[in-house]
């Protein structure tokens, strides 16, 4: 088989992580302090994939170009291809038509976190050689997603977010294609939402007679496309981190998986893990508790914060009750003033969310 390229989709809006996604694309949001985007790009390198295409769209390429850079950190060559308009999956694919040529490719949802890496699915595609395989698994919230039927272990029928879904089985953002899927996106017309949809793509290579292998996920999946997801990921690759403190404790414990990077000082605070407290954060007084992850030269002070992720640069002090399942942007400050007249005082932007004790 034609060496595989990897297609990564970093383009889009991300209406749904908003105000997060005002100021930053959304495959930048951090999950363990790592953004999104870079799993997915570990992922191929690991499976041997190196030349790897990213979608970028007009307003947040810039900022996913400086973050990824040429991909020599990663192990692979990165090409940047600009979507002018998010006009869907398919039309992403389309857009990237130059880069791919002929090659097979496996296309990956920048937004994606697949537990198990995509090496067993490059393996079973290279022997198995269908047109395409479409990785698969149980959700509670099908309607959210694209939903498979099978039949017989077979794929009957593919449908983008059903009102009523047949079956709970969604479409994972990872797909393995060979090159009649450009022929299967010129073929399809927008859908409802206005969008080229990848799921109609396979939809047409299914009616064509086309092979398209099933694979249920091993593991767990998550799209964080919603603050909800978001908390999710991040506790599940918690989970897995290994405990290492390389910063400074000042009468200071940590308990179980912390991970201090350097330069990141705890002064008469607790860490219970799973949790990691970035590069040149300040922790003075505090408690943090599990699955939180503190970005980089953040600052907490006199302050509990548990379940949450804080991106660099953000400060919370002299809180009288726990903050918690939060997401903070960059340079955020919640705290507590002294000022008289005693009253909240908000500068907050579109679309935010406070929740008050
Ligand atoms: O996460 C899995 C789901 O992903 C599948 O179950 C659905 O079938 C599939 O359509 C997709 O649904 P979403 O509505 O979640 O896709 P979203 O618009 O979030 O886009 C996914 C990624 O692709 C995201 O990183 C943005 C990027 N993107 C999106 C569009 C529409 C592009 O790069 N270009 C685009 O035109």
């Amino acid at each position: 088989m034609q060496t595989l390229k990897g297609l990564i989709l970093s383009g889009g809006k991300g209406t749904r992580l908003r105000p997060i996604t005002y100021t930053s694309a959304k495959q930048l949001v951090p999950v363990a302090n790592k953004p999104v985007l870079f799993y997915g790009i570990e992922a191929m390198a690991r499976a041997g994939i190196d030349e790897v295409g990213i979608i970028i769209a007009p307003e947040t390429g810039e900022e996913i170009r400086a973050a990824v850079g040429d991909g020599s950190r990663f192990g692979v060559s990165i090409t940047y291809i600009v979507q002018d308009e998010p006009l869907g999956l398919a039309h992403a694919v389309l857009t990237a038509e130059l880069f791919l040529g002929d090659a097979p490719f496996v296309m990956y949802l920048g937004d994606n976190l697949l537990q198990g890496g995509i090496e067993d699915l490059v393996a079973a595609f290279r022997s198995s050689r269908p047109d395409a395989l479409i990785l698969l698994t149980p959700v509670p919230d099908p309607e959210q997603y694209g939903v498979a039927e099978l039949h017989d272990g077979a794929v009957v029928r593919l449908v983008e977010k059903p009102a009523e879904p047949k079956t709970n089985l969604a479409l994972v953002g990872v797909y393995m294609f060979t090159n009649c899927v450009h022929g299967a996106a010129r073929a399809i017309e927008p859908s409802g939402r206005g969008e080229l949809e990848i799921t109609d793509a396979i939809q047409y290579l299914v009616d064509q007679g086309m092979r398209v292998e099933p694979h249920i996920v091993q593991g767990w999946w998550k799209d964080t496309g919603r603050l909800g997801d978001m908390l999710a990921a991040n506790r599940l690759v918690l989970d897995t981190i290994e405990a290492r403190v390389a910063g400074e404790l000042v009468d200071s414990q940590v308990d179980g998986r912390v991970v201090i990077e350097p330069g990141a000082r705890l002064v008469r605070s607790t860490v219970r893990g799973p949790a990691i407290i970035g590069a040149g954060a300040r922790l003075t007084d505090c408690y943090v508790g599990p699955y939180t992850a503190i970005g980089e030269g953040c600052e907490i002070r006199n302050a509990e914060v548990e379940h949450s992720i804080l991106l660099a640069g953000s400060s919370v002090h002299d809180l009288a009750g726990r903050m918690e399942s939060s997401l903070l942007g960059r340079n955020v400050t919640i705290g507590r003033d002294e000022r008289q007249p005693r009253a909240f005082r908000f500068l907050v932007g579109d679309n935010s969310e406070i929740g008050i004790l």
